[in-house]
């Protein structure tokens, strides 16, 4: 085929799909090709404008290394990524809702034992984190584990700090008996996404702020029921309403209360004033 126009090129590489031999992987490049292709119409793209957008996605793919991820984030500021998170996670009543994974989790973090200070010598008041991993009907999951992960009272994590092996601000921790898990952090504060790359011109191109709303991450498992990954977001936060990556959800907002110095309820004797956070985690079954 030859001589193709405005109106006929689209169909021609559709038809190149026919030999596909994967249905899925025909039915998703079919979708991505019609819809690229209706966008090129309908803003009659410019050929520098062409250029541009070549020249932005080969600086997204440079920026990227094993500890930056540029892709995930321009798919997590252009929505995309809640997008898949909502198509692929409808939360039963019971269970708690998901939200963006982010690119600083690491996998493998260290082991924790309940109680211990996740965030010993990082800038931030302390605060205990506590709560349980339930199922729907409320029931204590025992031996759930919780892989949690947060940026310190500065708003960087550890694998943004050039000195650090990716083991703090972060920890896996158990479950006892009756599902109940505790340990030490600092306050999480809000902090921008990373602009040192085409992501962030973009974000200033748009007119639009990098900040994420204070939280923690939490990737929770358990035998048997459906992985969860979330966070917990500090109630009264500035940036609840507009986050950079479109991640808050009410059910997720929850309050760090102060403290005056004090004995705290696992015990721990505070000479400075500390905050404490309490969620329960819902777990769904799988295959429910
Ligand atoms: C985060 O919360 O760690 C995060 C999520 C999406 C983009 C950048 C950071
Ligand atoms: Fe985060």
């Amino acid at each position: 085929m030859r001589n193709f126009t405005e109106t006929t090129l689209t169909d021609a590489v559709l038809a190149k799909l026919d030999s596909a031999p994967s249905p899925r992987f025909r039915h998703v490049m079919s979708s991505v090709i019609r819809h690229l292709h209706a966008c090129i119409r309908e803003v009659e793209l410019t050929e520098a404008e062409w250029f541009a957008a070549i020249q932005f996605l080969t600086a997204v793919g440079k920026k990227c290394d094993d500890k930056r991820q540029e892709f995930i984030l321009l798919s997590d500021t252009l929505g995309v990524s809640m997008l898949v998170d909502t198509i692929n996670h409808h939360t039963p009543t019971g269970a708690t809702e998901s939200t963006v994974l982010g690119p600083f989790h690491v996998p493998g973090a260290s082991e924790i034992a309940n109680g211990a200070n996740v965030a010993a010598g990082f800038p931030g008041e302390p605060t205990l984190f506590s709560g349980r991993v339930v199922t729907m009907a409320g029931k204590p999951i025992a031996g759930a584990q919780l892989d949690v992960w947060q940026a310190d009272a500065e708003g960087l994590y550890d694998v943004q700090r050039a000195n650090l092996n990716g083991k703090q601000l972060r920890g896996i921790v158990r479950t006892n008996e009756q599902g109940k898990f505790w340990f030490w952090t600092v306050r999480p504060t809000a902090y921008p996404v990373p602009t040192d790359g085409p992501v962030g011109q973009m974000l200033l191109n748009m007119g639009r702020h990098p900040y994420r709303p204070a939280h923690i991450h939490a990737l929770v498992t358990a035998p048997g029921y459906e992985s969860l990954t979330t966070h917990v977001f500090a109630e009264g936060d500035q940036y609840l309403d507009s986050d950079a990556v479109f991640g808050v959800k009410d059910s997720l907002v929850v309050k760090f209360t102060r403290h005056e110095p004090g004995t705290a309820p696992d015990g721990t004797v505070m000479k400075q004033p500390y905050f404490t956070v309490s969620y329960d985690f819902g777990l769904s079954v799988v295959g429910r």
